[in-house]
């Protein structure tokens, strides 16, 4: 299959709406709910972007086949004048169309190579629902080790969700 993973661009802010809606009405596994994603607008989807875009240790990609957006992927890090500055979190997402085809851990691959060339990150961290076996397996082949349990971490419409807290130190 011959898509490209680049960094997302303010260009890419409508698609990439689109690409949220599919994808929070597809799983249920992910940190942002379609209701969410209703009330975004282009406008701030572009400063989400270019909050990514200018900061010294987030980033975000973009999976494209045939300039569709079908997989995205990030590192969100914090303030470097806190004292969470050497940590980053990570989230990552494909449509379902294309699980299982190695789309997840190229970006996954892409997002730890920017983190090991950058000066700051020390620590990349996420959380990951419990019964989420596909990402905590991919998770694992990366090294990323548990940290942590954090039970009702989700609290759903239907109910609640533990989270098992992973790490990956460099
Ligand atoms: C998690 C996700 C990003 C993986 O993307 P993907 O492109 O399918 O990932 P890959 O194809 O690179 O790898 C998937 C791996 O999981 C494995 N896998 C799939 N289902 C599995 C299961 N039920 N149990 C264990 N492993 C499983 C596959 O065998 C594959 O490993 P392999 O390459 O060694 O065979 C994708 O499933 C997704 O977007 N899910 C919804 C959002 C989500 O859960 N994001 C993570 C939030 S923490």
């Amino acid at each position: 299959m011959n898509y490209i993973i680049d960094r997302v661009k303010l260009e890419d802010a409508k698609d990439l709406i689109e690409y949220l809606k599919i994808i929070t009405e597809e799983s249920n596994n992910l940190t942002i709910t379609s209701k969410q994603v209703r009330d975004l607008s282009v406008k701030d989807e572009e400063l989400i972007i270019d909050s990514y875009n200018h900061s010294p240790t987030s980033i975000m990609l973009v999976a494209k086949l045939n300039n569709e957006i079908i997989g995205m992927g990030n590192l969100k890090g914090n303030n470097l004048d806190s004292p969470m500055g050497h940590r980053v979190s990570l989230g990552v997402s494909v449509r379902r169309d294309y699980w299982n085809k190695g789309i997840g851990r190229e970006i996954i691959d892409a997002l730890l190579s920017y983190a090991v060339n950058n000066e700051y990150i020390e620590i990349v961290e996420l959380e990951v629902k419990s019964d989420n076996y596909a990402a905590i397996s991919l998770y694992e082949r990366f090294g990323f080790e548990e940290i942590g349990f954090f039970e009702n971490y989700f609290k759903y419409e239907d109910g609640y969700g533990d989270a098992i807290l992973m790490a990956l130190q460099f």
